[in-house]
């Protein structure tokens, strides 16, 4: 059966159906118990329609300032302490899975960086999420046209159009057992019965696709491991790590025991490469 990870997948063309009125609020009720790394840290929700959204956030948003044009945004707002901007990654992809199971559409939005981080201890835009209802491609013919123009003669097997979510890397290059770079098999990584945990993370979403998530399995520890991108900045890395260990954690904890992630990198080493860090760990 497919998981609500596997089905989740970014929509980028919504129509103006609105969203009954019922369904926001259950989306604002599960923001208020939804999981968290750190409970102790403050975030609100607004979700508010195309035309409330305030201009400095409109200015903000969107990859090159291209704000996804949507009939509602999810704002999510925090308080900045040590591991906000993750913590938001991990409550918004949480609100993400959620969506899906309502069959509502969504995309993640970044924001310009130096907005989230900047000075100041006000609580602060820090997650962005366009949702609504997709175009649903009904007519056959535009439909084949697109197999037949972007993936060669109407080959069915292609991905669907309007996602990249079939493209991601392999899990084995995303995977390594007790040190950076060590790779597995497929069965060396199925027998450690975290493989559907490792294949959820790495669902999730991530700016540009760029998938920096690399995980390294010692024994009874996942470290994770964010690479980092001369594509993407570390506002968006922290969103897609926080979305990755969402998604390791909903899996886990559902099929074997309770996942709880800790910030940081503690005093593992690991022959981590320059240009990645290791951002949080958990005992499995
Ligand atoms: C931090 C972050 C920022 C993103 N920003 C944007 C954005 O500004 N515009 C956009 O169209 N998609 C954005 N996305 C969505 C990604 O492009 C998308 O997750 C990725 O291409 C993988 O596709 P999928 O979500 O369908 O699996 C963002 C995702 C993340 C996690």
């Amino acid at each position: 059966m497919l998981t609500l990870t596997d089905l989740r997948k970014s929509v980028r063309n919504f129509t103006d159906k609105p969203i009954d009125e019922n369904k926001l609020q259950e989306i604002t009720d599960y923001f208020k118990k939804c999981r968290r790394i750190d409970k102790s840290i403050k975030t609100e929700i607004m979700i508010i329609k195309k035309s409330g959204l305030p201009k400095d956030i409109k200015e903000i948003g969107g990859y090159n300032g291209f704000l996804i044009e949507a009939p509602y945004y999810i704002l999510i707002f925090s308080e900045k302490k040590p591991y906000f901007i993750e913590n938001v990654g991990y409550i918004g992809e949480d609100i993400l899975l959620k969506l899906t199971d309502m069959d509502i559409d969504s995309c993640w939005m970044t924001l310009k960086e130096e907005k989230v981080v900047e000075e100041g201890d006000k609580m602060r835009i820090t997650g962005l999420i366009a949702l609504g209802y997709g175009e649903r491609i009904k007519k056959i013919s535009k439909l084949k046209n697109m197999f037949i123009s972007k993936y060669g003669n109407g080959d069915l097997e292609a991905p669907k159009p309007g996602t990249d979510n079939e493209i991601r890397m392999d899990i084995l290059d995303m995977v390594f057992m007790g040190d950076y770079g060590k790779t597995a098999s497929y069965d060396e990584l199925t027998a450690t019965g975290l493989s559907e945990g490792f294949y959820a993370a790495r669902r999730a979403p991530s700016a540009l696709n760029r998938q920096p998530w690399r995980f390294i399995l010692d024994g009874g520890t996942v470290a994770l491991v964010i690479k980092k991108d001369e594509y993407t900045n570390i506002y968006e890395a922290q969103i897609a790590a926080g979305a990755a260990m969402l998604n390791f954690a909903v899996v886990i904890s559902e099929r074997i025991f309770d996942v709880k992630w800790e910030m940081g990198a503690a005093d593992f080493k690991y022959n981590i490469p320059d240009d990645s860090f290791i951002i949080a760990h958990c005992r499995v």
